[in-house]
């Protein structure tokens, strides 16, 4: 008969070997904290409730917000991965006829069809407890399984081991389901006479495998999966592996990606079918990119919307922004955050947007700073159009209505409007609203000395 599920998630110890101010499962892969990855895994099993064990720095794990509502425990000290467990024990109490599954916080590339097929074989072998183990080329920081004739299985954590046991290839993932009433029974046996004299949660498999009830051992069929993530080299080596799993999962969907070893896609980001990607491009964060958009090489988006066959072209950075469909930004644009470009407008070379909207159709080809402005559809923004939008302490707008064309060189001193269909002369510095329909001008009037350069030449 299938049993109710409990998950609890191991998450209390600080994670040294990081060298980090920040526990190790707060430190993200593509985007997500490790936490959330095997939080979101574990969801997949469908469990009653997930709980999370905290300690250090828990105030920190607990303010994560989690795709679906968790629950915490308080482990006050880090004691061992045993200890972590017993912290538990009120409300697994009154769980007795589920089963538990207990993983590590670090196992993040563990996929879910792997704990399905675990659950499968525990409650399908009625054991008291079922583990995973896998054969790995490099078992170095994992404890080792060693089987012995009279049936009695015990992990051996690496720390403990003797040279020859350290040779044996089967290593303990960190994954184990109990069936909680032969859990509660078992843990307090356990002690902490180790050389780091912590309680182990491993050494319930030996008790186990000697009292009543059966011990299973799934072997897991993927060695990719299993990483324990103990410093920051395994962290980059279990990135590389998820990011291939994004790009892969993307081109299945109907992406092109040129160049799958140079391109960073975090988990969140969505891409529609037909897109083009160029290499070296780095998208983050929520990102969403349309359908037939083309993305060309050096792109950084953070949080940015992409709307439907838009190009980004060459050395373009995106923040928080919007660009709407058939858009064209860059090459070498920076649009910082609440830049809204609409549809079918065009941002070139050296333009930095901040905080405006820009109307549909509406170009600035060249050199220009364009900030905390609204600029409406159809306008013509000339080369090196400036809008003064700060006086040192604070933040003016600048209001370009319909068609205005904004002649190249100019200064708009805001708070400043300029009027639908209005012209600016190049070179002016506009201090005052502008008139609809009207050409605003303010330079000089050119004078002129006539053979002033012949001489000055002869002296
Ligand atoms: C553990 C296993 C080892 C296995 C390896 C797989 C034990 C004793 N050993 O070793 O057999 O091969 O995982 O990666 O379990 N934690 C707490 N409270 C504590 C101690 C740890 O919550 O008091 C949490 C940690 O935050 C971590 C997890 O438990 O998420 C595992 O702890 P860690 O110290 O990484 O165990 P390993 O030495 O890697
Ligand atoms: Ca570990």
């Amino acid at each position: 008969m299938k049993r109710k599920l409990l998950a609890l998630v191991l998450a209390a110890g600080k994670g040294t070997r990081f060298k980090s101010d920040k526990i190790k499962v707060l430190h993200p892969m593509l985007g997500k904290p490790m936490i959330h990855l095997v939080v979101d895994c574990v969801f997949t099993l469908k469990p009653e409730t997930v709980y999370v064990v905290v300690g250090y720095q828990k105030d920190e794990v607990m303010q994560e917000k989690y795709s679906k509502p968790v629950e915490f425990i308080h482990q006050k000290k880090q004691l061992g991965t045993a200890h972590a467990v017993l912290a538990a024990k009120k409300i697994l109490q009154s769980h007795k006829q589920k089963d538990l599954l207990v993983i590590n916080g670090d196992l993040t590339l563990i996929r879910p069809e792997t704990l399905k097929s675990m659950i499968k074989l525990h409650q399908k072998g009625c054991h008291a407890m079922t583990f995973l183990s896998a054969e790995m080329e490099n078992p170095t920081g994992f404890g080792r399984v060693t089987y012995q004739a009279n049936g009695l299985i015990r992990i051996i954590e690496e720390k403990d081991a003797t040279p020859t046991q350290r040779r044996i290839k089967e290593a303990n993932v960190g994954i184990y389901l109990f069936k909680i009433d032969s859990l509660l029974k078992a843990l307090p046996k356990i002690s902490n006479k180790n050389v780091k004299g912590e309680f182990y949660l491993t050494d319930i498999i030996e008790v186990m495998s000697k009292g009543d009830g059966s011990v299973g051992v799934y072997k897991a069929p993927i060695e990719q999966e299993i990483v324990g993530i103990n410093d920051r080299y395994e962290l980059a080596k279990a990135i590389e592996v998820l990011r291939q799993r994004k790009i892969m999962s993307l081109a299945a969907s109907g992406v092109t990606i040129y160049d799958p070893s140079t391109t960073w896609i975090d988990l969140d980001v969505k891409i529609g079918r037909d897109t083009v990607i160029y290499p070296s491009v780095v998208l983050e964060g929520k990102t969403k990119i349309g359908q037939g958009c083309q993305l060309y090489p050096f792109i950084h988006l953070i949080d940015s919307r992409i709307g439907q066959g838009a190009k980004i072209l060459t050395s373009t950075m995106i923040e928080e922004s919007t660009v709407g469909r058939g858009a064209q930004i860059g090459p070498f644009t920076h649009l910082r955050p609440m830049s809204i470009v609409k549809a079918g407008a065009k941002v070139g070379n050296f333009v930095e947007m901040k905080n405006t909207v820009f109307g549909k159709g509406s170009k600035a080809g060249h050199l220009s700073y364009l900030g905390d402005s609204d600029i409406k559809d159809n306008v013509n923004i000339g080369a090196g159009t400036i809008t003064c939008n700060y006086d040192g302490k604070k933040k003016y707008k600048t209001i370009i209505e319909e068609g205005a064309f904004i002649g190249s060189g100019t200064e708009l001193v805001a708070p400043v409007k300029i009027g639908k269909d209005s012209y600016v002369g190049a070179g002016s510095t506009i201090t005052k609203n502008v008139s609809s329909g009207a050409l605003a001008v303010s330079r000089t009037k050119q004078t002129e000395k006539p053979g002033w350069g012949k001489k000055k030449r002869k002296k």
